[in-house]
């Protein structure tokens, strides 16, 4: 992969990369389809990652389907997809990682320690094989674009980020290769983190509402009245960049949610203003 990657950059091609963990929907192809924008080749990597999932975590059931992602990546526009197996990546003797420190701390770091550094140590490896131009990701794992970017950043990766943003079912429901877990039921209740988002951001813009306490009450109502056996991990109403906790809603505020509904976590998030 290294080798046919350095063929390009001699060639002066563009590499677009767009790192996936697979069973693709169409948020993923949405990420290959804005890479395809920006270079001329675009290379897609399909790998589960172990080392960013905690032993309790899903990584065994995580949804697979190799064949149908090779056939939507196509469709898409991709030109390369990297498929490498755990003892390429991960060999028995592999003991270095990279991990951004203070941003990693906090929100999804905080239930799932461990996961950035599995993130952010399989993303440098992929920059350092691929060696893209631009990388592209979803905003629906906010701090984790946030994460990365820092990352890129203090690491001086000479790539262009690209955050690309959320799509979602007709209903509003990010969507997610987890949504598959899902029965026809508990699929019609996963909208409660949309609705609470939806309704916030409406607080914020209509009622110009600018405390946080009081839009998370209102969140948390919405939540338990779609769903009463939801267990709301964290709403945060976050700088950015900085990912600092706002005391009061100003420009740029990420409200950024995780709630774990019949046993399948979800995450979500909104800008507010
Ligand atoms: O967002 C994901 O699917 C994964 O975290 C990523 C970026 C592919 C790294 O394994």
């Amino acid at each position: 992969m290294q080798i046919r990657c350095r063929q390009f950059v001699v060639q002066d091609k563009k590499i677009g990369l767009v790192p996936t963990m697979g069973f693709l929907h169409d948020g993923h192809l949405s990420l290959v389809k804005t890479a395809r924008l920006y270079a001329d080749i675009v290379v897609a990597t399909i790998f589960v990652n172990p080392a960013q999932f905690a032993p309790h975590e899903d990584f065994d059931r995580y949804p697979r389907d190799e064949k149908g992602d090779l056939a939507k990546l196509k469709m898409a526009g991709a030109d390369i997809v990297f498929i490498p197996r755990v003892q390429d990546i991960y060999p028995p003797d592999f003991q270095t990682s990279v991990t951004v420190d203070k941003i990693t701390g906090i929100l999804e770091g905080i239930s799932r320690p461990g996961h950035f550094k599995g993130v952010t140590t399989i993303v440098a490896k992929l920059f350092n094989i691929i060696r893209p131009d631009l990388a592209v990701f979803g905003m629906k794992d906010f701090q984790q674009a946030t994460v990365l970017k820092k990352m890129v950043n203090d690491l001086d990766y000479p790539i262009k980020m690209i955050i690309a943003s959320t799509v979602r079912e007709k209903d509003g429901l990010a969507m997610s290769s987890r949504n598959k877990y899902f029965n026809p039921d508990q699929r019609k209740k996963a909208v409660c983190l949309h609705h609470a988002l939806v309704s916030a951001k409406k607080m914020v813009k209509n009622d110009k509402i600018s405390n946080p306490k009081l839009l998370k009450n209102r969140m948390i109502q919405i939540i338990k009245d779609i769903c009463p056996t939801a267990n709301i991990d964290y709403i945060a109403f976050t700088d950015p960049v900085t990912l600092a906790a706002m005391k009061q809603i100003k420009p740029g505020c990420i409200c950024s949610l995780a709630v774990r509904l019949y046993k399948v976590r979800l995450i979500d998030n909104m800008k507010l203003l």
